[in-house]
């Protein structure tokens, strides 16, 4: 009787030991995949003698700049001149592909141009060190990342100073404090993969607070309203206008109505600039931005 109990009792703690194999196995093969990430060499690096970016209000120029994207056929951008000037907002436009997202992700220098130069202040981005050039630049891009952590966390990310206040001013200002108050352990609640999973427009407005709460002179904003509604689109629009003051913006809207106020409109096409200048000088040229904008009105 005690031998077929004590058999019983150890069966469940064998399994278990041979489950315990099988993850520890996973988790070398995976570990494996993380060592052999870790040793790669990053392609983006800072040169040995890499300047700190200090600017105030920095103007940002792009000279002749082309890029390709690896292994892709034809170039995403060709002979790209243009200048962002410090301080003031310059929307960019175009049909989709034509390469406004690119001119953006190499501000931060995600990517780093196949020709010409990209200045800031005169000075070529590869020649600045990369935590001093984007510790000055706060950015909402078309793919948010959410981490798994509180919400809390995941606004005050990059800004490990912040104060409670202030995170929750930013999350008013971006109309997510509602939210995350109604969400089971409020400014706690855990979001990510593990947590709370949210939706398109509660992602953007949590990416939108982080950019606030950042406070850097580059404001760079990819579509960051696309996924919210009229309503929250316009009461952001304020914090946005308050938030531009005095920095150096550069904005890709897909609502044409957005950029109308911009100080200057480039308008991309297939990797090129096709116009330039403000809403009424395009209209005026009766070109891709009038098109674009009377199709905009209609929608
Ligand atoms: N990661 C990538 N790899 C390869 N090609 C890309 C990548 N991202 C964008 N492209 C291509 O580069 C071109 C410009 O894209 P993008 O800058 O995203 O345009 P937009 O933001 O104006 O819609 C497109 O032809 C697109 O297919
Ligand atoms: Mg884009």
């Amino acid at each position: 009787m005690s031998f077929i109990t004590a058999f019983a009792l150890a069966f469940e703690p064998m399994r278990r030991l041979a489950k315990l194999n099988n993850t520890l196995q996973m988790g070398l093969g995976c570990a494996d995949r993380v060592f052999e990430m870790m040793d790669m060499e990053p392609t983006i690096k800072d040169r040995a003698d890499a300047k700190a970016l200090h600017a105030a209000q920095p103007e940002i120029r792009f000279e002749h700049v082309s890029f390709s994207y690896q292994d892709a056929e034809t170039p995403a951008l060709r002979g790209v001149s243009l200048s962002i000037p410090a301080g003031k907002v310059t929307a960019l436009v175009g049909p989709s592909g034509g390469g406004k997202s690119t001119i953006m992700n190499m501000i931060p220098r995600f990517y780093d141009v196949s020709e010409g130069r990209v200045l800031i202040d005169g000075v070529d981005l590869r020649d600045l060190s990369l935590q001093s050039l984007r510790r000055n630049i706060a950015m909402v891009s078309q793919d948010i990342a959410i981490f798994d952590d509180s919400a809390r966390a995941n606004i005050a990310y990059g800004r490990a100073d912040a104060t409670e206040e202030e995170i929750i001013a930013a999350a008013r200002a971006a109309e997510a404090d509602d939210f995350i108050r109604a969400m089971p352990d409020g400014y706690d609640t855990k979001l990510g993969e593990d947590g709370v999973k949210l939706s398109g427009g509660q992602r953007q407005r949590i990416a939108i607070a982080r950019a606030i709460l950042r406070n850097a002179p580059i404001l760079l904003l990819d579509e960051a309203t696309s996924a919210l509604d009229t309503g929250a689109e316009q009461a952001i629009q304020k914090s946005f206008s308050e938030l531009q003051k005095g920095r150096t913006t550069l904005v890709i809207a897909h609502r044409l109505s957005t950029v109308q106020n911009a100080d200057q409109i480039i308008v991309l096409d297939q990797g090129q600039v096709a116009e330039q200048g403000r809403h009424e000088d395009l209209i005026a040229l009766g070109g891709l931005y009038a098109r674009m904008y009377r199709a905009g009105l209609k929608e």
